[in-house]
């Protein structure tokens, strides 16, 4: 018996809607990463991108599981699993990627409904600095195998000195930038497509 993927030429010739949700690993106002989904939700047109704010999940307490989601996970892990992809921009903490963002993406693992479970997601991230969150970005990875995400592994976007990048207001303006992330998201649209075409057996 052969695991067959469906139609995967046509899905080229025929781009479809997609709905992506984005996740800011950055809170701040003016935040860089937060910048990026905006700018991928300019490239990205004719599909849609729903940047989430995750700003009031509390701290995850086992004890409280039983009581179930409270409003504010459960409205993530709703939009999450609603898209057809998830889109992650984080920034660098401490060699790792924030805590706020792991809490989030620790509910996400818990209940029945696991919103990351095969789910197309591309790891992107902006930092001061000059090695543009390649740290985060693999601690992330190793928490999105955990959780059986289908994460493109290249091609990579790791955005240096985010200062010289972006305005003061956290727009992307940097046109080399820009037109690097227009092949990154072209490629997790054909990623996306694929990972999300139907499968038969023959
Ligand atoms: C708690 C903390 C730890 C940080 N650690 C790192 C780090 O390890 N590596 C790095 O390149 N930048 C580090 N930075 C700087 C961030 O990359 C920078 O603040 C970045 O702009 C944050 O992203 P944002 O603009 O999306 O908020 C750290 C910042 C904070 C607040």
């Amino acid at each position: 018996m052969r695991l067959v993927r469906l139609s995967y030429p046509l899905f080229h010739l025929f781009p479809l809607h997609m709905n992506f949700a984005a996740i800011s690993g950055s809170l701040r106002t003016t935040s860089y990463n937060t910048g990026l989904l905006r700018a991928a939700a300019g490239i990205l047109d004719g599909h849609t991108v729903d940047i989430i704010d995750w700003s009031n999940v509390p701290v995850f307490n086992q004890d409280n599981e039983a009581l179930g989601d409270p409003p504010s996970v459960a409205d993530v892990r709703a939009r999450i699993a609603a898209a057809d992809a998830l889109i992650i921009a984080t920034p660098e903490y401490n060699y790792s990627f924030p805590g706020g963002l792991k809490n989030v993406l620790d509910w996400m693992s818990r209940s029945a409904v696991k919103p990351l479970n095969e789910k197309p997601v591309l790891v992107i991230g902006a930092s001061g600095g000059n090695y543009g969150t390649v740290r985060a970005q693999l601690a992330l990875r190793q928490v999105l195998t955990h959780m059986n995400a289908h994460a493109l592994h290249r091609p990579e976007l790791l955005v240096t000195q985010a200062r010289t990048k972006f305005s003061d207001d956290g727009t992307l303006t940097d046109t080399a930038t820009l037109e690097v992330f227009a092949k990154v998201l072209a490629a997790f649209v054909d990623w996306t497509t694929r990972m999300n075409a139907p499968v038969t057996t023959t």
